[in-house]
C-alpha cells in the first residue's frame, strides 16, 4: 500500500522529521515565511495531511478553495484561531492541534516576562550593555516585587495551571477567571472569579491564557485597564488580538500600568513599532513554545495525530 504523502511547510525539528520520513511520504519545504494562502489551496491537490503552524491561515475562503484530495490538517500548534473549524468540517477535513505539550514551555516565557517587566529588565539591559551604566543609588531602577503579590490569570486551560504553579514558587495569590470554575485539586487554592471586571481589581499582576474568538478580542481594552489597580503589570504570551495595544500604550504612558510584558502582538511578524518606543514593555518574538524539548513535543503530537488518522482510528487532538 502507498503511503500516505504529507505537506510540511515549515522548518520544524529534525526529530519530528526523521519520524514523518519513516511513515509518509514528505513534502518539504524548509522555509522560514509563512505559506500564503495561494501555496495551501495548490499543495492540497497533492497530498492527503499537511502539518501547518499557527501561521499558516486556513480562511473559509481557503477551506472552500481546498482540493478534496485532503483529509486532514494536523497543526504543529496548540491555538487554532488561524483555522475556521466549521468551514474545514464543511469540507470533510480532520483538524487537529498539539494541547498539553507546550504548556510549561509558555508558562516559563510568561513568567519570565513578568519578572522581567515588573523589574525593569530590558531597560537594565540596556543600560549596562550600552555603556550607560555610571551611578548606583538606593533610588536607581526600582521595580515592583513579583513575591508576596497577587497574581490574576484569565484562562485557567492547560498553560493558565502551569503558570499559577510557578507563580506559587514565588508565593503569589492565584486569582483566576474561567468559563468555569475548576475542581478543587486542579485550582489548588486559586480564587474564582466568575466575573472578569471583579477580578481585575484585586490583582496586581494580570497574565493572559485564554485563546482569541470574536468575544475575547480586545478583551483588556482602555476600561478594563482602568480597573487594574494604579501600577499593575499585564503579560500576555496568547494571542496579541486580546489586548488593545494603543490603550495599553496609552495606560503605561499615563502611569495607571507599570509596566508590560508581551510575546504576541496583533501584527505578526513585527510586531508594533509604537509599543516598541516604550522600555516598559518587555517585548519576545512569540517564542512561548520555542525549546527543543517542546518543538519536539510538538511535531511528535501532531504525528501521533496523523498516525492515528491514518490507522482508521480518531485522532486523539481532534478539534472539529
Ligand atoms: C501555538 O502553538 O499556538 C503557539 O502560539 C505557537 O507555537
Amino acid at each position: 500500500m502507498s503511503r500516505p504523502k504529507v505537506w510540511i511547510p515549515r522548518r520544524l525539528s529534525e526529530a519530528t522529521l526523521e519520524r514523518a520520513r519513516a511513515h509518509y511520504d514528505l513534502v518539504e519545504e524548509p522555509i522560514d515565511e509563512p505559506a500564503p494562502p495561494a501555496r495551501i489551496i495548490e499543495m492540497s491537490a497533492l497530498v492527503d495531511a499537511m502539518i501547518p503552524c499557527h501561521s499558516e491561515r486556513f480562511t473559509a475562503e481557503v477551506a472552500a478553495a481546498l482540493d478534496p484530495r485532503l483529509k486532514i490538517v494536523a497543526n504543529h500548534s496548540v491555538g487554532l484561531d488561524h483555522c475556521d473549524l466549521p468551514a474545514l468540517r464543511a469540507r470533510g477535513i480532520d483538524v487537529t492541534n498539539t494541547p498539553d505539550v507546550l504548556s510549561d514551555a509558555t508558562a516559563e516565557i510568561a513568567m519570565l516576562l513578568m519578572l522581567g517587566a515588573a523589574r525593569r529588565a530590558t531597560e537594565g539591559d540596556r543600560i549596562v550593555r550600552s555603556g550607560a551604566w555610571d551611578s548606583w543609588s538606593p533610588a536607581f531602577m526600582v521595580g515592583k516585587q513579583v513575591s508576596g503579590s497577587r497574581l490574576g490569570i484569565v484562562g485557567m486551560g492547560r498553560v493558565g495551571r502551569s503558570m499559577a504553579q510557578k507563580a506559587r514558587g514565588f508565593g503569589m495569590e492565584i486569582h483566576y477567571h474561567n468559563r468555569a470554575e475548576l475542581a478543587p485539586d486542579q485550582a489548588k487554592g486559586a480564587i474564582y472569579h466568575a466575573d472578569l471586571d471583579e477580578m481585575l481589581g484585586q490583582v496586581d499582576f494580570l497574565s493572559l491564557h485564554c485563546p482569541i474568538t470574536p468575544e475575547s478580542r480586545n478583551l483588556i481594552d482602555a476600561r478594563r485597564l482602568a480597573l487594574l489597580p494604579k501600577e499593575a503589570v499585564i503579560v500576555n504570551t496568547a494571542r496579541g488580538g486580546l489586548i488593545d495595544e494603543a490603550a495599553l500604550l496609552a495606560a503605561i504612558q499615563s502611569g495607571q500600568i507599570a509596566a508590560a510584558g508581551l510575546d504576541c502582538f496583533l501584527v505578526e511578524p513585527g510586531g508594533n513599532p509604537a509599543l516598541a518606543g516604550e522600555e516598559r514593555i518587555m517585548m519576545l518574538p512569540h517564542i512561548g513554545s520555542a525549546t527543543r524539548k517542546t518543538r519536539d513535543a510538538m511535531g511528535y503530537r501532531a504525528l501521533d495525530n496523523l498516525d492515528a488518522f491514518f490507522a482508521g482510528k480518531r485522532p486523539r487532538d481532534l478539534v472539529n
